[in-house]
Order: structure tokens, then C-alpha cells, then sequence
């Protein structure tokens, strides 16, 4: 197949389809880093230039569903991590945890892990609090959210390299991941105790309604936002709220912040924020 080129008028399609549909902002200089992307699904389809997939994408109403979920799949960023930025889960063990058992919401302590990506970070919210299950008696629900269909099959795969699995304490691993019996074999899967406690569902930020069923106490929306413009941001996050009840957490990523936007949110700690709905302020 002759080398592909986007053309800037095509990458404009495609970028403003990405920024509509999930907020994700794609300047000119990702104009490189989509066209290799698409030139994957080119390949995939046999089609030889991006003209004609430019055709199929937005004049051929057949494709057009099948061919959205791959332009969102690729256009995501999915980087994660077991116990990435790890302070906020002794935040949620030795501070969150304790005051909610002071004053229950509920009979269950929900947590919403929304961007979970590959499922690392639901997977170490879940490990955290298993372990705090042998100092209190509760019971704890965790539902994982991504818009990026491909990341979610992986998710719930639930089964990682050995190298992607090094961040977990060793003390868990021997309790929560499971090896194979294939010495040859380096791959991991996360035990069924810690799996039961995570429910996996497809949810988009832009979407005006999240309907989600439930009202959480803890919401880890870490490492998103930073793809948002300010608006969509704040436009986000006070959907999420609506979710998340009064005296409930929000943790971000240490490289986002929420500063300067009216949200009804006080910060606690780095990266840490209570929902307080009286006030506007972060
Ligand atoms: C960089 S990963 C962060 C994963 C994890 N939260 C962490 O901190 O390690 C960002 C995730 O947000 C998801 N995402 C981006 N835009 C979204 C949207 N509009 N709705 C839902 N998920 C979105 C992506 O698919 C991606 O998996």
C-alpha cells in the first residue's frame, strides 16, 4: 500500500469528531500521531488511502457507528498503573475509610473509578480495601467506567505482565494475583475476590446524563480532565457531583487541578477534594 497522508482538512474532520464526542482536545500537533493511528485501521480494512476512508467515516451511514468506536478507541490516551500516585489510597484507607465508617452513608461504601482505562486502578482501589477488611466489618462496591471499548475488554480480562504488575506491594501480590503454573509463562491474573468487587461498565463524560444508579462516596477521576478544555472540565465534574454525596471525595491526578472553577468542592489535601454542596468554591 502507498504511503498514507492525512491532509489538514481531513485531520480537522477527524479531530472535531474526537472533540465532540469526548472533549478530548486534538491540536495540529497530533496531526502525526492520528495518521499513524488511523493508518492501523487503514491497513486493517484494506483501504489505501485516507480519502477513501474519509468517505467510508462520514458519507457511508453503514460503517459510520463501527467506524466511530474505532476513532474513539484510538484517539483515547489509556497510560495507567497499579498503585499510580499511591498517597491517595492511604488517603482512602487511613482518612476516607474510617470517617465513612463513623458516619455510614449506606450498608455498602461505593467507589467510582471513572477513566479506569485497563482496570489497573480499579484493581488497586479494590486491594486497598480488601486489606482494610480484616480491621473493619464493611462491605464495599466499586463500578469502573471508561468510554474506550478496547481498554474495557482488557480490563475485564483482568491479566497483566509481570512487569506491569511491579508497582503492587509484595505482601498483595502473593494474596491478590495469581500465576500461572506454565513457568514460561509471565502473565498474572487478578484473583476472583478482587475481580468480584469490581463492576466494569462503557460511560462518556459528555454525555448529559451518566445514569449511573447510584450515589457514590468516593469518586477517582485521575489523569481524564487533563485532555478537557476548562469548560468541559467544569462541566464534568459538576455532573459528577450530582453523584457523589455531601461530605463525599474526589481525587484528581497531582497534575490536574480544579482551582478557579465554581464547583461545590472544598480541597483537603493534594489532589483531594469534599464534596461540600453549600459552597461553590474549590
Ligand atoms: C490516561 S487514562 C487514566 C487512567 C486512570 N484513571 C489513571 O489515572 O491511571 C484516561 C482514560 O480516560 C478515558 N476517557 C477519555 N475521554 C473520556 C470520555 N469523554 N469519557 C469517558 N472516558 C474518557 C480514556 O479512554 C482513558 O482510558
Amino acid at each position: 500500500m502507498e504511503t498514507a497522508h492525512l491532509t489538514a482538512a481531513q485531520f480537522a474532520d477527524f479531530s472535531g469528531v474526537i472533540a465532540a464526542e469526548l472533549g478530548i482536545k486534538m491540536p495540529a500537533s497530533k496531526q502525526t500521531m492520528l495518521q499513524s493511528r488511523l493508518h492501523r485501521r487503514l491497513r486493517e480494512l484494506g483501504i489505501g488511502s485516507f480519502a477513501e476512508y474519509h468517505e467510508r467515516f462520514f458519507n457511508d451511514d453503514a460503517h459510520r457507528a463501527e467506524e466511530l468506536e474505532h476513532l474513539l478507541n484510538l484517539a483515547t490516551t489509556n497510560k495507567t498503573d497499579f498503585f499510580r500516585e499511591p498517597d491517595h489510597f492511604d488517603v482512602l484507607a487511613q482518612k476516607v475509610l474510617p470517617a465513612w465508617l463513623r458516619r455510614p452513608t449506606g450498608p455498602v461504601f461505593r467507589v467510582w473509578c471513572a477513566g479506569c482505562s485497563t482496570g489497573e486502578e480499579a484493581y488497586t482501589i479494590a486491594m486497598t480495601l480488601l486489606e482494610q477488611q480484616a480491621a473493619h466489618r464493611f462491605d464495599f462496591t466499586i463500578r469502573a467506567t471508561d468510554v474506550c471499548t478496547r481498554v474495557l475488554d482488557t480490563a475485564m480480562k483482568a491479566v497483566y505482565r509481570e512487569e506491569q504488575i511491579r508497582p503492587v506491594p509484595s505482601s498483595l501480590r502473593s494474596k491478590y494475583l495469581l500465576r500461572s503454573r506454565d513457568r514460561d509463562n509471565d502473565r498474572v491474573r487478578i484473583a476472583p475476590e478482587v475481580r468480584a468487587k469490581v463492576r466494569f461498565g462503557h460511560l462518556n463524560f459528555l454525555a448529559p446524563d451518566f445514569g449511573l444508579p447510584e450515589t457514590l462516596d468516593v469518586i477517582f477521576f485521575r489523569n481524564v480532565m487533563i485532555y478537557f478544555d476548562r469548560e468541559t472540565q467544569q462541566q464534568v465534574v459538576s455532573r459528577m457531583c450530582r453523584y457523589l454525596h455531601p461530605g463525599g471525595m474526589l481525587f484528581i491526578a497531582h497534575a490536574e487541578t480544579l482551582q478557579g472553577l465554581p464547583l461545590p468542592l472544598r480541597t483537603i489535601g493534594p489532589s483531594a477534594y469534599r464534596h461540600e454542596p453549600a459552597t461553590l468554591r474549590p
